[in-house]
């Protein structure tokens, strides 16, 4: 069962944010992943990744693959919580598949990650055939719950398109970011995603926190002319920065068996880029708290250089260190 949070929080936590494009290929996973290491690293938060996507992209840039098709063979991914928690409908403690000690950044000590698994489309067929879509959001919404007091920031990664799984997230999280490319396509995306979240305002859906301009090229006047289309729409919430193209971000998505620090893996613009990212993260979720109670746009604050943080006692107080959640950092049989 879910313990109390060290800190004693004690008012409902705005911190799960669905990273989510309908577009497919604009940087989700990458960013995610840059994401939960930069918090973890710079700001020392625990950050939960959540793979909500059949491709498990993110799960393979936190861990070897040995690792992942270990615990896809053992039936220890999120795909087996949800099937046996909707389908089979019996009571599942989540936090037996969260993975500890993910990511290959030597600093970025408080990365835990419920890994997906191909799986999850068959699942997501089950649950449209036996019409479980309201059980499905239960426990999604309790997962979050649970989460929000454990975890200082939980990131949902979201596959492309809305799948049924997909709109759960969406719903039940705090805040949604959403990535897009500096192109036509992409931004297709982002209003494809705007009408559905308009079609049924009653059901919930999580705040805008904003769209964040991926592999924007400096050379690029097109790139340029969008971002400004882009920014100068106040219903985006434009993170004030981008993320530009950058061979290094590409590699950041293979993962090192060998340990690496932060500043090889996100080494000079790249590096600078997404620490500036990160900080309005942090930010816009302050803000947001602050702003709970009437909520309006949040605002984007100006940039500034963080310095790396220590990560705090993770997990201290939490059932979850009993859980004997299985290492990803090392090529070792995780240990269950
Ligand atoms: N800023 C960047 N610079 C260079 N390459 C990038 C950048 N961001 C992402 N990429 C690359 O673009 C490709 C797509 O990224 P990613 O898989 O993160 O997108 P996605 O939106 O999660 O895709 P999908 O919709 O399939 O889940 C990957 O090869 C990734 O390495
Ligand atoms: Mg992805």
């Amino acid at each position: 069962m879910i313990g109390g949070r060290a800190g004693g929080r004690d008012t409902k936590m705005l911190n799960a944010i669905a990273v989510m494009n309908t577009k497919g290929g604009v940087g989700k996973s990458t960013l995610v992943l840059a994401l939960a290491e930069t918090l973890s690293v710079f700001h020392g938060k625990n950050v939960l990744v959540i793979d909500g996507d059949a491709q498990s992209s993110v799960s393979s840039m936190l861990m070897t693959v040995a690792n992942l098709h270990k615990l896809q063979s053992q039936g220890l991914t999120m795909v087996d919580f949800l099937v046996s928690s909707v389908l089979s409908n019996q009571p599942t403690d989540w936090t037996r598949f969260v993975v500890r000690n993910v990511s290959d950044v030597d600093d970025a000590r408080s990365v835990y990650l419920l890994p997906s698994d191909m799986q999850l489309t068959l699942f997501e067929r089950e649950v449209s055939k036996e019409n479980l879509h309201a059980r499905m959001r239960q426990v999604i919404g309790a997962v979050l719950t649970d989460a929000r007091r454990v975890f200082d920031i939980i990131l949902i990664d979201c596959p492309p398109g809305l799948s049924v799984l997909t709109e759960s997230w969406l719903r039940e999280a705090d805040f949604h970011i959403s990535p897009t490319k500096a192109d036509y396509v992409s931004i297709c995306g982002l209003e494809v995603f705007r009408r559905f979240k308009a079609l049924n305002p009653e059901m919930g859906f999580a705040r805008n926190m904003g769209v964040i301009i991926n592999m924007k090229d400096a050379q690029s006047a097109a790139d340029e002319d969008y971002h400004a289309w882009l920014r100068n729409d106040p219903d985006n919430h434009c993170f004030s920065q981008a993320v530009p193209r950058l061979n290094s971000l590409q590699d950041a998505a293979r993962f090192q068996s060998m340990e690496r620090s932060y500043s090889a893996k996100y080494p000079g613009t790249v590096g600078h880029a997404i620490k500036a990212l990160a900080a309005e993260v942090v930010e816009r979720m302050a803000l947001a708290h602050v702003t709970a109670a009437e909520p309006q746009p949040i605002v984007p604050q100006p940039e500034h250089e963080p310095q790396p943080h220590p990560p705090h006692n993770p997990m201290s107080e939490f059932a979850i260190e009993h859980a004997g959640l299985p290492a990803g950092r090392s090529d070792e049989k995780p240990a269950m």
